[in-house]
């Protein structure tokens, strides 16, 4: 191992990250493998080029930090958005720990990305093991090689995750490194009873919390929300770009016009809030527009229902903390009404946090509950 290499193994370890049956493997697969010749400096953020500084390529590539693959689905010219990104090491040993997938089992990743993390599932588990699909083609092939230099032939397929992939089912194990909004019966339908399925999971309104599944022997899976995470979302969930642009004009007249004293922070401020709300309002997106510049405290909370063109702007201005804040509402939703009461019924609960709520799967039917399965709390779509 190359000192940058053990370093991260030890850090791991010693921060508890890293589960002790897992060391060898973080071990024996080189990260800066699956990285691009040109990424972050841990320090500055500066891109450090490996043909350039060598060194300094090898420290970032080992610091706990995401590194982004891809912007833009690879397309040339476009706003730069991250569409592909090898996790942080700690975040992927924390997966792995969770997901407990053992020598034997075979498992199912969903969003192979750089490789990385199905070069740790094969060394673990065995290539014949694992499966890793992968929709952009160009990723999975790149994948393919660089998994193939450091030694792993996984089956990368190149196609849509969120089907699965029935060729190598059943699984005991599915991991999906991209988050979803549904769980895709195929995971269950793939999955041996028993077998576990780990997915980040959202809403528009939420993004994300991972959800922990057990499948059970009749078909259905259920398990808790467990923890937030931060990962991108898979392809056909994503929000539609300039969402606010096209679907608002908050100055037509077609809005009714109040005042609230409810303030963002209490909603959107706390994440088990916001989670719950999310769940009572899956088709709402949030998109917050701040001031004029750094000194300026106003900002707009926006609610979108891009289905029925239904709209609310909450505006905070801090000058109206005693008037109340301007709520603006337009369509056949009444967003910022559905908002209030979703909070309301939230705060009446007791204020839960995301982990007191479970999800269970079946064929036809996706229900969130609170404490237990008969308490159901929100359908999803
Ligand atoms: C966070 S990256 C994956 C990181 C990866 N596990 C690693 O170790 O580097 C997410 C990947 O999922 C892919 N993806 C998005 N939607 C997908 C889908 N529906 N099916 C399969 N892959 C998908 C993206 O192209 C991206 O490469």
């Amino acid at each position: 191992m190359i000192p940058p290499h053990a370093r991260m193994v030890e850090r791991l370890l010693r921060e508890g990250d890293l589960a002790p049956e897992w060391r060898d493997g973080f071990a024996a697969v080189p990260r800066h493998l699956f990285l691009p010749e040109e990424i972050a400096d841990v320090d500055t953020g500066a891109p450090v080029d490996r043909r350039r500084d060598e060194q300094r390529w090898l420290e970032a590539a080992y610091a706990d930090v995401p590194v982004v693959t891809q912007v833009d689905d690879g397309a040339r010219y476009g706003p730069g958005a991250p569409t592909s990104s090898a996790p942080a090491p700690s975040s992927v040993a924390a997966l792995l720990r969770r997901l407990g997938a053992e020598p034997g089992m075979r498992v199912l990743e969903v969003g192979t990305g750089s490789g990385y993390t199905a070069g740790l599932l094969a060394r673990h588990l065995g290539d014949d093991a694992v499966t890793s699909v992968e929709i952009d083609f160009e990723l999975a092939e790149e994948a393919r090689v660089r998994l193939m230099s450091a030694g792993f032939t996984p089956l990368v397929v190149s196609g849509d995750g969120m089907r699965g992939w029935a060729g190598r089912a059943p699984y005991d194990r599915v991991v999906s490194a991209v988050a979803v909004r549904r769980v895709p019966y195929d995971w269950v339908a793939q999955s041996r009873p028993g077998g576990r399925i780990l997915t980040p999971w959202g809403t528009a309104f939420h993004h994300g919390v991972l959800v922990d599944l057990v499948v059970g022997p009749h078909g259905t899976a259920h398990g808790r929300f467990a923890g937030y995470t931060d990962r991108t979302w898979a392809r056909a969930e994503r929000a539609p770009r300039h969402l606010l642009e096209t679907h608002v004009w908050p100055d037509d007249d077609e809005h009714t016009t109040t005042r609230s004293w409810l303030h963002p922070g209490e909603v959107v401020g706390d994440s088990d809030g916001a989670f719950a709300v999310g769940l009572q309002m899956p088709d709402v997106h949030r998109i917050v527009r701040f001031g004029s510049g750094p000194e300026d405290p106003r900002f707009t909370v926006y609610l979108l229902d891009p289905s029925t063109w239904s709209w609310a702007s909450w505006h905070i201005d801090p000058e109206h903390r005693d008037t109340g804040y301007e709520v603006r509402q337009h369509g056949p939703r009444r967003l910022f009404d559905e908002l209030e009461s979703a909070h309301l019924l939230w705060t009446e609960a007791g204020r839960p946090a995301h982990t007191r709520f479970g999800l269970t799967v079946s064929a036809d039917h996706q229900l969130v509950w609170l404490d237990d399965e008969a308490t159901i709390f929100a359908a999803t779509r």
